[in-house]
C-alpha cells in the first residue's frame, strides 16, 4: 500500500518534472530544399550519399507538393503546413490586378505585404516560443510577419550564381557556424538547383544528371560537415524540394496552347499571369467573365478552365482572395501561352501536382530519425508538425497530420524520453526502500 502511494508520487513528479527539462532535450533542425528536385531524379545517376543516407535514414517513395506546384506557394506550405489558400502565396510574382504591378520572383522574395497574410511561418512560432532561427536563401524567410523578422536572414537576389560548387560548400560551413557558435535551433537552407538546369535543359538530360552528382557530393560534404563540428548526435537534417520538372512539348508533337487562338486578350482581359508554365489565371473585364470562360472552356483537348467557384476544393486553392476569376491549367506538358509562343524553358512545373512529374524528394536523418525507414507518400504540409516535433515546438493551426510522419521517428520526444528514464530511477529506488 505504501509502496503503491509511493508509486503515485513518483509519477506525478515525472510528470510535473517535464517543463524543467524541456527545453534541453530537443536537438536542432536544419531544413535544406533543393528546388525542383523531383522524386526519381536519383534513379538514373550514382549517387552514393543518397544511397548510404537510405541504409542511415529516413526516405519517403515520394511526396506530394500543394496544387499550385510553384517554387513560392510550395515553399510556403512547408513552412506553414497550410494549403495554399490558406497562406495566400498562391504564385511565385506579386500581383496587384488593380495598378497591374507584376514583380519578379526575385524581387517578391523582399515584400512582407505578399508573404505576410496571417499564416505563420515556422521561424516566427519557434523564436516566440524562445528559440533561435535563420534562413539561408529560403523563399519568404526575407519578409516580416506581424512586425516580426527572422533572427537572420540571407535572401536571394538577380544574377545569384546557381550552380557553383565551392559556394554551395560555403553555404554548409557558415550553416555549420550559426549552429554551433551561435547556437541557432532552426535553420532553413535552399537551393536553386537542380530546378535552374531542369528548365534549361530538361529534366531527361545528361546536365540534369551531372547536377544531381553534384547535389549528391554537396550531401557527402554537408554529412561530413556534421561530424567535424561534433553535430552528429545533436542535429536532425530533412532534405526535400518544393515540385518536381517535366520535358515542354512542343510543335514538333503537339499542338500547342496559344490563347489568343481562342479570345482576344486584350479586348476581354483586364489582368493575367499567362506564359508561366501549366498554371495560369485572369481577371477579365467587368462583365466579359462568361465570354472569357465561354471562349477557353472547351478550346483545347489539354486546357481545363475553371471560375473560381469551380475549382475543385481538394486542390486548397479556391478560397483565397488573390485567385483570379479564371484559372487555367494545361494537362502535363503543356505551356499556357498568352499571343506567341516563347521557347524559353525545356522544362517547367505547375502542372497538376497528380501527375508523377510533379512529385518530389524526402529525406531525413539525424538523431530522432529511424535507420533504414521507407516512408509511404504523404503531402508537404505534413513536414510542418514534423518539424515542430522535433523542435519541441507548439505548432500553429495547420493542415497538416503528424500520424503521416511520425512512423520515422526514434520515439515520440525527448520530454517522454527524460520522463520515462526519471520513472524508471524513481522505481528503482521504490524497490530499495
Ligand atoms: C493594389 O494597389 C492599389 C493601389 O495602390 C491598392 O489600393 C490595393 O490595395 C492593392 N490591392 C491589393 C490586393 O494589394
Ligand atoms: C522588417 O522590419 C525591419 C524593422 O522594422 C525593417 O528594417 C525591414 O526593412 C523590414 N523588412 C521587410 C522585408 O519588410
Ligand atoms: C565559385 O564561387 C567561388 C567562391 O565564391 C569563387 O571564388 C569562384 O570564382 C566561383 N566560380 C565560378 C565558376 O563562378
Ligand atoms: C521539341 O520537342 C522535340 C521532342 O521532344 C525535341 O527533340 C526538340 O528539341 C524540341 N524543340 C524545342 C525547340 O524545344
Ligand atoms: C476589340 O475592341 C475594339 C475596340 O473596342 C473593336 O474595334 C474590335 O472589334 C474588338 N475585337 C474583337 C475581336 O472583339
Ligand atoms: C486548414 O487549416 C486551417 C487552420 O486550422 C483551417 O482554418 C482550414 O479550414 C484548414 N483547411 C482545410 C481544407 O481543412
Ligand atoms: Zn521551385
Amino acid at each position: 500500500m505504501k509502496s503503491e502511494l509511493l508509486l503515485v508520487l513518483a509519477l506525478s513528479l515525472c510528470v510535473s518534472s517535464k517543463p524543467l527539462s524541456e527545453r534541453k532535450t530537443y536537438n536542432k533542425l536544419l531544413l535544406i530544399s533543393f528546388d525542383g528536385f523531383r522524386w526519381d531524379y536519383d534513379l538514373d545517376v550514382d549517387t552514393p550519399n543518397l544511397d548510404q543516407l537510405v541504409e542511415e535514414g529516413v526516405k519517403a517513395k515520394y511526396i506530394n507538393p500543394p496544387a499550385i506546384t510553384m517554387t513560392s506557394p510550395s515553399h510556403f506550405t512547408t513552412i506553414t503546413g497550410r494549403w495554399i489558400e490558406d497562406h495566400g502565396v498562391v504564385h511565385n510574382l506579386m500581383f496587384n490586378v488593380t495598378t497591374g504591378l507584376r514583380l519578379t520572383h526575385k524581387a517578391t522574395l523582399k515584400k512582407s505585404e505578399w508573404w505576410d497574410n496571417g499564416a505563420l511561418p515556422l521561424w516566427i512560432t519557434a523564436q516566440n516560443q524562445g528559440l533561435k532561427t535563420a534562413s539561408f536563401f529560403y523563399p519568404g524567410g526575407g519578409a516580416n510577419y506581424s512586425g516580426q523578422a527572422v533572427d537572420r536572414s540571407l535572401v536571394g537576389y538577380h544574377g545569384q550564381p546557381y550552380d557553383n560548387e565551392t559556394d554551395w560548400r560555403q553555404n554548409i560551413d557558415t550553416v555549420m557556424g550559426w549552429f554551433t557558435k551561435e547556437d541557432f535551433d532552426f535553420v532553413t537552407l535552399y537551393y536553386g538547383e537542380p530546378d535552374n538546369v531542369g528548365h534549361n535543359e530538361g529534366p531527361e538530360t545528361p546536365a540534369r544528371r551531372k547536377i544531381i552528382e553534384q547535389i549528391d557530393r554537396t550531401i557527402g560534404y554537408l554529412r561530413e560537415a556534421i561530424h567535424k563540428n561534433g553535430l552528429t548526435d545533436h542535429l536532425n537534417v530533412i532534405l526535400t524540394s518544393d515540385h518536381g520538372m517535366t520535358t515542354i512539348k512542343n510543335a514538333t508533337e503537339v499542338n500547342e496552347i496559344k490563347l489568343s487562338n481562342y479570345m482576344n486578350l486584350l479586348n476581354l482581359s483586364r489582368f493575367d499571369l499567362l506564359d508561366y508554365g501549366g498554371f495560369g489565371m485572369i481577371t477579365p473585364k467587368e462583365g466579359k467573365e462568361q465570354e472569357v470562360y465561354n471562349a477557353l472552356k472547351n478550346a483545347h483537348p489539354n486546357l481545363k478552365v475553371y471560375k473560381k467557384d469551380e475549382i475543385p476544393e481538394h486542390f486548397h486553392i479556391g478560397k483565397h482572395e488573390r485567385i483570379q476569376p479564371i484559372v487555367l491549367l494545361a494537362d502535363l506538358g503543356f505551356n499556357i501561352n498568352s499571343k506567341i509562343i516563347l521557347h524559353i524553358n525545356k522544362g517547367d512545373h505547375g502542372f497538376s501536382n497528380e501527375e508523377m512529374d510533379m512529385k518530389m524528394f524526402f529525406r531525413a536523418f539525424g538523431p530522432d530519425f529511424r535507420n533504414n525507414f521507407l516512408a509511404e507518400p504523404f503531402d508537404s504540409v505534413s513536414i510542418y508538425p514534423l518539424m515542430c516535433k522535433l523542435l519541441g515546438v507548439v505548432p500553429e493551426a495547420n493542415n497538416g497530420s503528424l500520424s503521416d510522419t511520425k512512423g520515422m521517428l526514434v520515439d515520440v520526444g525527448g520530454r517522454i524520453q527524460v520522463s520515462f528514464t526519471l520513472l524508471l530511477l524513481m522505481i528503482v529506488i521504490l524497490t530499495f526502500i
